[in-house]
């Protein structure tokens, strides 16, 4: 089970499942919980079913002699109850759900608000402060996470199965989400409606840390690149400007295109494409050389670069933590 983790989630350590019934937030307990309500439900009537149908059997069986009992079609009591049982049941468990969902949409004024937009194939988050990221949601363990989200294109599903429950983005509406994490961890999920031919590959985490480590994550987020590591890297910066890069890209103090990531410390990231491949300085390299060949169909075009071209860019974009 853990080495197919790590398969399905190259970027993450195995410690991260991606089992619905085993929560991590108060949320996902809730769910959890319904899981198995409805579960108990319907298992009581399954085995309910299935006993009287075993007891009728044999108790009611035809034995020799015996002449055909008299039917019971149409019996006006029997069809009350099996009618009004399931759907008092039905009606408890609506309750429960409607609860639930209210209690996650209800307003949180002390919470963290980020802005999730889902895209064909990658996800990005927004900040207060104008921080953004791509595919790796950063929060603070133990307090609540207000999400809003949003589409850039189609439907997609945000879903961290040990943290909260499954929610979509749609375009041109805003759902909100709340959920928190208990405890520092990395909690694996994936966009759960089908988007595209890369649909497979729109994971996604949420890496929970110790608020002051969060503190300093987002203060560092919100700045741009430090001026020596520009400079030091010249001809991957001429190379970015001749192949028109910052048209898509946002690199804080040089370009800012929206359609792509925000490449401004995408050195920080553990994984590229959505999880497609981990983010080493090979791998970087390989996908800026054909990212066809990596994600294909993803919006990032092949710009046919050199090896040595390649190699140049990845050590910048490396460079940017
Ligand atoms: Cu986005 Cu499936």
């Amino acid at each position: 089970m853990a080495g197919g983790l790590a398969l399905l989630f190259p970027g993450h350590a195995a410690a991260a499942s991606f089992w619905q019934v085993s929560p991590r937030s108060p949320e996902a307990a809730s769910i959890a919980f319904l899981f198995w309500l409805v579960m108990a439900v319907a298992a009581l009537f399954l085995f309910g079913v299935l006993g009287s149908l075993v007891y009728i059997v044999i108790r009611f069986r035809a034995r020799p002699g015996q002449p055909d009992p008299p039917p019971n079609y149409g019996s006006l009591r029997l069809e009350v109850w099996w009618t009004l049982i399931p759907f008092g049941l039905l009606v408890v468990v609506f309750g429960f759900m409607v609860r639930e969902m209210n209690k996650e949409i209800a307003p949180r004024p002390n919470a963290l608000e980020v802005t999730v937009v889902g895209r064909q194939w990658w996800w990005e988050y927004r900040y207060p402060g104008g921080a953004v990221a791509a595919n790796e949601l950063h929060i603070p363990a133990g307090r609540q996470i207000r999400l809003n989200l949003q589409s850039g294109d189609v439907i997609h599903n945000f879903w961290v199965p040990e943290l909260a429950g499954k929610e979509q983005t749609i375009p041109g509406t805003t759902n909100v989400w709340t959920f928190s994490a208990e405890r520092p961890g990395t909690y694996v999920g994936a966009c759960s409606e089908y988007c595209g031919g890369q649909h497979g590959w729109m994971r996604l985490s949420v890496i929970a840390q110790e608020p002051p480590e969060f503190d300093r994550w987002l203060a560092a987020q919100r700045e741009p690149p430090a001026s020596g590591v520009l400079s030091a890297h010249a001809s991957a910066l001429a190379l970015y400007a001749a192949n028109a890069c910052g048209g898509c890209h946002t690199l804080a103090g040089v370009s800012q295109g929206k359609a792509g990531p925000d490449l401004t410390h995408v050195g920080g990231r553990s994984t590229l494409g959505a999880g497609v491949l981990r983010n080493t300085p090979e791998n970087m390299a390989r996908w800026l050389k054909d990212p066809q060949a990596v994600k294909p169909g993803a919006l990032m075009p092949n710009f046919r670069l050199s090896d040595e071209q390649a190699r140049q860019m990845a050590a910048l974009l490396m460079d940017l933590k």
